[in-house]
């Protein structure tokens, strides 16, 4: 696993936002996991403006959905999907035929689940997928003790990350309890896994994750498990790291022609 200390959440922006880049420039129908909630916005923010500002061609990507919640109404602003095409899809000027992801409103979300899960792969798997993390170590939204097996499925969210998430909606009892999300065992299977963490509450939760041990308690720990993970982290994400002056200078030292 990389680690990656950058100065501020703008800087990891632009350094996840330049591999996905380089990836659509190798790979041009490269599929794109996305996470929601705030933390990777720089990075869709630094991506739009190269497809503003450089002859980066991103027409052929395609994207798709980690996690969604059930039961919010089609359309509901706050529904994954809609923040994907708002945040993601709209300003890199993709359409919704360039996006696939869970259908929270199904009803039958145990088939929606599967679904998903082939889509997946019929799509030839996920190239790189962006992670956030929660501040209690879930990614998507497999919480603790998630089976670091488990495929896309529906999950109950804990107190902690719908309190956390309140702030998208007007008060904490909008906030749905269940969830879909891609299983950590789907997680695994994309090929380049980026963590992006910023801010001084996810520094418990990144400390856990980088230097603790692969534990089911901790569901991001299982990105230890990936041939090639990168987590990049702000200096307050950064800041329990007891590793983090060899991660410093093994990122100053590593060959400029080398991306993460
Ligand atoms: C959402 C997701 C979650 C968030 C996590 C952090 O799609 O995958 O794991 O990444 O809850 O959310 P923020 O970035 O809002 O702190």
């Amino acid at each position: 696993m990389e680690i990656v200390i950058v100065p501020d959440a703008a800087a990891g922006g632009e350094l996840i936002a330049t591999a996905i880049a380089d990836l659509l420039t190798r790979k041009p129908d490269a599929l794109l996991g996305v996470a929601t909630g705030s933390t990777p916005l720089p990075i869709y923010e630094a991506l739009a403006a190269k497809v503003r500002g450089t002859d980066l061609d991103v027409s052929r990507a395609r994207i798709c959905q980690l996690d969604e919640y059930v039961g919010l109404p089609k359309g509901h602003p706050e529904s994954y999907r809609s923040v994907v095409l708002r945040e993601v899809v709209e300003p890199l000027g993709l359409t919704e035929s360039s996006f696939m992801g869970p259908d929270g409103s199904a009803d039958d979300i145990a088939a929606a689940c599967f679904a998903y899960d082939r889509a997946l792969a019929a799509a030839g798997g996920v190239d790189l997928q962006l992670l956030g993390i929660g501040t209690d170590g879930h990614i998507g939204f497999n919480e603790p003790c998630s089976s670091l097996a488990s495929r896309t499925r529906i999950k109950t969210l804990t107190e902690r990350t719908r309190v956390d998430n309140a702030r998208f909606f007007d008060n904490l009892d909008e906030v749905p309890h269940h969830v879909i999300t891609q299983g950590i065992g789907t997680i695994l299977e994309a090929r380049h896994l980026v963590l992006l963490a910023t801010g001084e509450g996810k520094a418990d939760a990144v400390a856990l994750t980088v230097e603790g041990p692969v534990s089911a308690v901790v569901p991001a720990s299982a990105l230890q498990l990936h041939p090639h993970a990168t987590v990049v982290v702000d200096e307050a994400a950064a800041s329990r790291l007891k590793l983090a002056d060899y991660f410093r200078a093994t990122w100053a030292a590593k060959p400029s022609w080398q991306s993460i």
